[in-house]
């Protein structure tokens, strides 16, 4: 991957095509297209995945909360992925930026990176009837011995959650070969290799216009919502995978 040749503004920069171009009067975007054309790491092209069900036929979740939910908190984090990625690609441009200034930005791209995918994992896990069936139930009996003993685990780490932010996570670690609910503090602090299965969001965002400051309940609705045919998807697939 060709990726710059050092010079800051004014200096002539080679694109993957070979041709030379001044980055003084290119916008952001001109300047990333040019430096590091073809090079997907940067493109910033990501788009919001559509709800896989009708946000008005939730159980004790309410339409307006799940559109707002996906509206700006995962759409939201899809454009700023996009915006980081392209600011990126500018500022490898400026030959005289300390390199503490470009961890920043690369701290928002693992912020952002986070929360999308575990966007994405929380409402396709959603829109089912919650009741856990399948080779997904198997591996919960297996690991925790009944449903309701991994129910109850499940719920009590999402509850010490409550109030604050987070993400409770039931995954297949594909380095321990475990299945744990891990607890995870925010976007980027997730199990290492922890595949997921099923995804709760614990931020406030997620409940807050429902239930206020009642986690508990809002716990107990995502559970009778729950997609288990999709949560025996990720297990049918992690079985590819590891
Ligand atoms: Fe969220």
């Amino acid at each position: 991957m060709t990726i710059i040749a050092a010079g800051g503004a004014g200096a002539a920069l080679s694109s993957v095509t070979g041709d030379a171009v001044e980055a003084n009067g290119l916008t952001t975007e001109e300047q990333a297209a040019t430096v590091i054309a073809g090079a997907r790491a940067f493109s910033g092209q990501h788009a919001p995945k559509p709800l896989p069900f009708d946000p008005a036929k939730l159980k004790g979740l309410s339409e307006k909360l799940v559109k707002s939910h996906w509206e700006n908190n995962y759409s939201g984090a899809v454009k700023a992925l996009n915006v980081v990625e392209q600011r990126l690609a500018s500022m490898l441009t400026e030959k005289d930026l300390p390199p503490y200034l470009y961890g920043d930005v690369k701290r928002e791209e693992l912020v952002r990176t986070g929360s999308v995918v575990l966007h994405e994992n929380y409402f396709a896990n959603l829109g089912g009837d919650g009741k856990a069936s399948g080779k997904a139930l198997d591996l919960i009996k297996q690991w925790f011995g009944s449903y309701e003993q991994w129910e109850v685990e499940f719920k009590k780490t999402a509850n010490a959650l409550g109030g604050g932010s987070g993400w409770t996570i039931l995954s297949y670690n594909l380095h321990t070969g475990e299945v744990h609910n891990y607890w995870a503090w925010d976007h980027m602090h997730n199990a290492p290799m922890g595949y997921p299965l099923l995804v709760l969001d614990m931020y406030e965002h997620a409940y807050h216009m429902d239930y206020g400051a009642a986690a508990a309940k809002y716990v107990d609705a995502f559970m009778q919502n729950v997609n288990w045919d999709e949560v025996n998807r990720r297990v049918e697939e992690m079985r590819v995978r590891k």
